[in-house]
């Protein structure tokens, strides 16, 4: 049977110029009803904070808003967009991003108000709260840390994960970096240290890597505990997969274990194992609250956004000659941005297309060899003028198209003339942001 949201945008498909992406409220809506589910499961009071970069498209955001989720934000962009639907006490500050435009110097500075939480993940971001007024209210902080052997994007085999190195973000959870850090802030009456924060992968399934994960957290809190630090807050951040997204494994190793005829490692990740990582929660809520924890924070973003919209695109011309079956859209990878190329996602055809089914390898108008879809079995022969619609696009896709968290930078003429200025503020926020509209505290 068809898809309604299908059906829905192909008859779009039919009355409008492509490509284009439907948002759908309903997908929204049962990924929240989803999550809540799963959260209701766990040991310990849950809190939700839905990943701004992730989509930030206002009427996806409103209605995440609306279910009374609030916003995980990593650049002023996020915060302004933020701020349109949240006080600050409902916003968890992250990344990098947040020293930006002197943003957190901003947050630091406003004593009266504080976000729900600030994730410090830098020296320098704890020498700017530390400084904080001590008349301030107390700005509640975070630690985000890595856990070296696990964290990273799970899918790829460990080589690529090695052949990256050192993540830029958060302090080693095994080092005294970590606890320097804490040590830093003890005593400052206007920064209260209340979390530890981690963001351990994307399309993350399993629940083997939560229980390594709370392992090693609970080794830290332990640390943490004797230099005198507790907190109460463990923050596990974003990554779980939608179970709409099938990723498969790749790189060298998983090459080279096969090539032997060795057992694999499950080649494909899809769902992820809610029932088991809510297990391994229980497995360590324990020992976790003995250690001082009382509550959790969870970041997701491709889990809401990812099923949320669908893009539809036109096919433009087909070949078949030979061995060579192409189809190209209306479309391209770079304008799908989350597309990649050990993934695969649902694609509906066009249901008024007529003939037999046929493999045929979809590519993207550029003369660009990433610039393909794959190959699909299309349950007719395309021909040009038939509609083509990519499944759960939701997430990585519209954000990525405004850089991420950034406005995509102009471009300018030798002369510095501007020659073009991206519409960015429009995209995120519905309108133009008013002047001095990035930070209200
Ligand atoms: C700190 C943090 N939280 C949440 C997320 C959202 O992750 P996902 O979309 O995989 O749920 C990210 C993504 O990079 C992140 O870095």
């Amino acid at each position: 049977m068809i898809d309604s949201l299908h059906s829905q945008a192909f008859a779009l498909g039919r009355q409008r110029e492509t490509p284009f992406y439907v948002f759908s409220p309903t997908r929204l809506s049962s990924a929240l009803d989803r999550f809540n589910r799963f959260t209701s499961g766990l040991p310990f009071p849950t809190e939700t904070y839905y990943s701004y970069k992730t989509n930030y498209l206002p009427a996806l955001c409103d209605q995440i808003a609306d279910a009374a989720v609030g916003s995980e934000i990593t650049s002023p962009t996020e915060w302004a967009a933020a701020r349109q639907r949240h006080q600050s006490n409902r916003i968890v500050v992250n990344g990098i991003g947040k020293c930006a435009d002197g943003l957190l110097q901003r947050i630091a500075d406003e004593v009266s108000t504080a976000p729900r939480l600030v994730n410090l993940e830098t020296d320098t971001e704890v020498s700017i709260v530390a400084q904080r007024s001590p008349e301030a209210d107390p700005l509640p902080v975070g630690l985000r840390v890595t856990v070296p052997s696990v964290s990273g994007e799970l899918g790829r085999d460990p080589s690529e994960h090695w052949n990256r190195g050192v993540t830029k973000f958060g302090w080693s959870a095994d080092g005294n970096a970590v606890l320097n850090a804490a040590r830093a802030l003890a005593g400052n009456r206007a920064v209260r240290l209340e979390a530890l924060h981690l963001h351990f992968g994307s399309q993350l399934v399993s629940a083997a890597r939560y229980d390594i994960v709370l392992q090693r957290l609970c080794d830290l809190l332990q640390r943490l505990t004797s230099i005198g630090a507790t907190v109460s807050t463990l923050d596990l951040g974003g990554g779980l997969a939608s179970g709409w997204v099938t990723k498969r494994r790749t790189g060298p190793l998983f090459d080279l274990i096969k090539v032997l005829g060795l057992p694999t490692p499950k080649s494909q990740q899809k769902a992820p194992d809610l029932d088991g990582i809510t297990a391994a929660l229980h497995k360590h809520a324990a020992r976790l609250s003995d250690l001082g924890v009382t509550r959790l924070i969870l970041e997701p973003g491709r889990y809401l956004a990812e099923p949320a919209m669908v893009a539809v695109s036109k096919v433009i011309a087909v070949r078949r000659d030979g061995a060579r079956r192409h189809a190209v859209v209306d479309l391209g990878t770079n304008g799908l941005h989350c597309w990649r190329g050990n993934e695969t996602r649902p694609i509906a055809f066009d249901p008024s297309a007529k003939g037999e089914p046929e493999e045929i390898k979809l590519v993207g108008p550029l003369c660009h060899r990433s610039d393909s879809f794959g190959t699909v079995t299309a349950p007719s022969q395309l021909q040009p003028d038939d509609l083509v619609c990519f499944d759960a696009v939701g997430a990585y896709s519209l954000g990525d198209w405004v850089a991420n968290a950034w406005p995509r930078p102009p471009v300018l003429g030798e002369d510095g003339s501007l020659l073009w200025t991206p519409p960015s503020h429009g995209l995120i926020t519905g309108s133009p942001l008013p002047d001095g509209a990035e930070y209200e505290g």
